[in-house]
């Protein structure tokens, strides 16, 4: 990155700003500030997931269509949140909303398989080069699959993890993903932090945490842990980070590693999959993991996971000596909206509105940021990208600890009151975009964020 002249943020008229935003902010919402205060007598909290209530509020949706999302309160926004990325088709999309209301007619559960699996795993082995799949219902479920895959082939128990990366909420991952820096240890040998409570310590033995960015380090933790490591699970572009980027050859060294050791790699694409390229990370890095893990895009909008492995990973399953079992797997619902997705949707030609959208974005963010002289930079692939405020470029985790949390927080709060919604404020949220985002869409977004530059620039 090209080194350049920058102003340092006055975080005293940071906050001045925030105050503003945040007393404009809350009579817009009246009804989902109210709301909230019924729904918590019966729900915890009012909301139906944590992350829900982050600041400055709960904001309750009411509907949403194509590029464009309404709340309670009847306000309007484009939407760049799109259920943490879900929606990369765009809301209630014609093809999707009739192969629902087709299945559903037909019967929307039975536990037992239907004909459009064949059809649906063909095609992600052909977007992410793996011949076999199963599906189950999240992220989480996708991840934590991929973990007994890789433990099952291998007869040990230890995991290699990157610090600062999310793989959802299950015990055997749910270590280090935005730790305190106080309790990270020193980064030849970060501590496995647990990040919610509850979980039993000796999990935390179980992973093996690394920065990402650093063949080095992964060395050094397989060669500390010789013959112990049943795999590596790595997001191939870290996306709780802002968007980071892999650098070249990393991902191929890390296959190599995992492969002279006897252990897997596997790729949690939850994020990324169907998102970056039609391929996902795979295609986009032409790195071919040994499993991938998919959720949120390939469902369109219904709770929907996947996970693709090598004949040779999935061998205790189809031996039987190992189940992959699960109620709602490959319910028909989430199978017909998948199939729509895939096949009518996010077809290869999507991905080249997607990149001129992101073009456009990038190419709106970048003379501005210039122009205030911002200690910040845009980047992003498909629909997938982020502003990081940070005069250098976010390679780990560690890199993100001095960015100051109210710059971004005082961004997401000028979008919000502009007419553009965001994931629920968390200090290096990315954006999605979908393939109904139009020109005037990612203007707004442009448009907000020349007038963030200006305020903060004083
Ligand atoms: C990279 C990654 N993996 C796994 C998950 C968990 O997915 P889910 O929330 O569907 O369980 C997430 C969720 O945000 C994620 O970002």
């Amino acid at each position: 990155m090209a080194v350049r002249e920058t102003i340092e943020f006055d975080l005293e008229l940071v906050d001045r700003l925030i105050a503003d935003e945040e007393a404009a902010l809350a009579p817009k919402h009246a009804k989902s500030i109210a709301y909230r205060e019924t729904a918590a007598e019966h729900v915890a909290g009012g909301v139906a997931s944590s992350w829900q209530s982050a600041p400055p509020h709960a904001i309750y949706v009411d509907r949403g269509e194509g590029s464009h999302v309404w709340d309670i309160d009847g306000n309007e926004y484009v939407d760049y949140h799109l259920g943490y990325g879900a929606m990369a088709v765009g809301h209630a999309h014609p093809k999707v909303v009739e192969a629902i209301e087709r299945r559903a007619r037909l019967g929307t559960h039975f536990a037992q398989p239907t004909t459009q699996l064949h059809e649906v795993g063909e095609n992600l082995s052909d977007r992410f080069g793996l011949p076999l799949w199963r599906f189950c219902n999240s992220g989480t479920e996708a991840t934590l699959e991929a973990v007994r895959l890789m433990r099952a082939n291998t007869g040990r128990d230890l995991i290699v993890k990157i610090e600062g990366t999310y793989h959802g909420h299950h015990d055997s991952l749910m270590f280090s993903v935005a730790p305190d820096p106080e309790l990270i240890g020193d980064r030849r040998n970060p501590f496995t932090v647990p990040q919610a409570m509850g979980i039993p310590e000796t999990f935390s033995k179980l992973v093996r945490v690394v920065p990402f960015n650093d063949l080095g380090e992964a060395e050094r933790a397989f060669a500390e842990h010789e013959g112990q490591i049943a795999g590596m699970i790595v997001e191939p572009a870290m996306m709780n980070c802002g968007v980071v980027l892999p650098q070249p050859g990393y991902l191929q060294g890390l296959l190599e590693l995992c492969h002279r050791n006897g252990a897997y790699l596997a790729f949690d694409e939850v994020k990324t999959g169907a998102t970056l390229a039609y391929g996902g990370a795979v295609e986009v890095f032409g790195v071919q993991p040994d499993i991938v893990c998919l959720a949120k895009a390939i469902g369109g909008g219904v709770p929907c996971g996947a996970i693709g492995a090598t004949t040779e990973l999935f061998g205790p399953v189809l031996r039987g000596d190992h189940d992959i079992a699960g109620t709602f797997n490959g319910n028909p619902l989430t199978m017909a909206a998948s199939r729509a997705v895939l096949f009518d949707v996010l077809t290869p030609d999507a991905y080249v509105r997607l990149n001129e959208i992101d073009r456009q974005l990038k190419e709106g963010i970048r003379p501005i940021i210039d122009r205030y002289h911002l200690p910040a930079y845009v980047t992003g692939v498909g629909a997938k990208g982020s502003i990081t405020y940070s005069a250098t470029e976010v390679r780990e985790y560690r890199d993100t600890i001095g960015i100051p949390e109210n710059v971004s927080y005082l961004a997401w709060l000028m979008q919000q009151n502009r007419g553009v919604f965001k994931s629920p404020w968390a200090k290096m949220e990315t954006w999605t975009l979908s393939v109904v985002h139009s020109d005037e869409d990612a203007k707004r977004y442009v448009d907000n964020f020349e007038e963030f530059a200006a305020a903060v620039a004083g």
